[in-house]
């Protein structure tokens, strides 16, 4: 797709309000899940069309684990049937797959398939959709601490040399442009320890509806007013 003119190059959406979804209409929150997974296929095709480059997604939380036993098994199977069959599209669409998020305590069967959707996606040109899967920001933070202090211990790398760019090399959306344009459903603001280092300067937009009623629509509208807004950076 050809890159628009003040398109988002990057999206990233925490996918919210699944479970109040379900509730309200007397089902059980997995079926919330579920419908949320239809959603993610049309998200992931619009915003392909609309010309975004990377797509991220957040699927699961570190903070997730919290969850009953029970919602946490149906929400691997739905990453695990995500992976089987949406693999196979994004293969074929040209995308590319990345995950990012510590791979334990994942289930060893979903970190095989990982492995096996990373690679074979992997030198793919078109969409890039980044799926934060057991991810923690905070985790991010301390897992490239713990990568580059030995290297400033052994002298691999100076000290006075460690600067944003040296930081941004250790993270796990290393080589990614940062988000231009950050959206949670369900009206819920905040950001719930996802990407706060990449997030620095993104535009936020906080629509109402829970995930399973966010359309390809919805992404349009979104983009719309990303589109209205003014991008200071600091400047005037
Ligand atoms: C988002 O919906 C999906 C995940 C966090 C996995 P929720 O399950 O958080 O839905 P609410 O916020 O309880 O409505
Ligand atoms: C954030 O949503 C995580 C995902 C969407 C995967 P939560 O529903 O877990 O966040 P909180 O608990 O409301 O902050
Ligand atoms: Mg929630």
């Amino acid at each position: 797709m050809p890159q628009e003119i003040n398109i988002p190059r990057h999206i990233a959406i925490i996918m919210d309000g699944n479970g109040r979804w379900a509730t309200e209409k007397g089902l059980s929150r997995t079926a919330g899940h579920k419908e949320g997974t239809k959603r993610i296929r049309e998200v992931i095709k619009a915003a392909d069309e609309f010309g975004v480059r990377v797509l991220t997604l957040f699927a699961f939380s570190t903070e997730n684990w919290n969850r009953p036993k029970k919602e946490i098994e149906i929400l691997m199977r739905y990453l695990d049937s995500f992976l089987d069959h949406e693999a196979i599209e994004l293969h074929e669409n040209n995308m590319r797959l990345l995950i990012i998020g510590r791979d334990e305590p994942l289930p060893q069967y979903i970190q095989d398939k990982i492995r096996k959707v990373q690679a074979k996606t992997k030198d793919n040109t078109g969409l890039t959709l980044v799926l934060a899967l057991n991810y923690g920001a905070r985790q991010e933070l301390v897992d490239a601490f713990k990568k580059i202090i030995p290297l400033v211990t052994r002298g691999e790398i100076a000290l006075e040399s460690v600067d944003e760019n040296i930081i941004a090399k250790f993270l796990y959306t290393y080589g990614l442009p940062d988000p231009d344009l950050l959206i949670r459903t369900s009206g819920e603001m905040r950001l719930s320890n996802f990407l706060l280092w990449q997030l620095s300067y993104a535009e936020m937009y906080f629509p109402k509806k829970y995930w399973p009623d966010f359309t390809r629509d919805d992404l349009e509208k979104a983009i719309k007013e990303y589109k209205s807004r003014s991008r200071r950076f600091g400047g005037i």
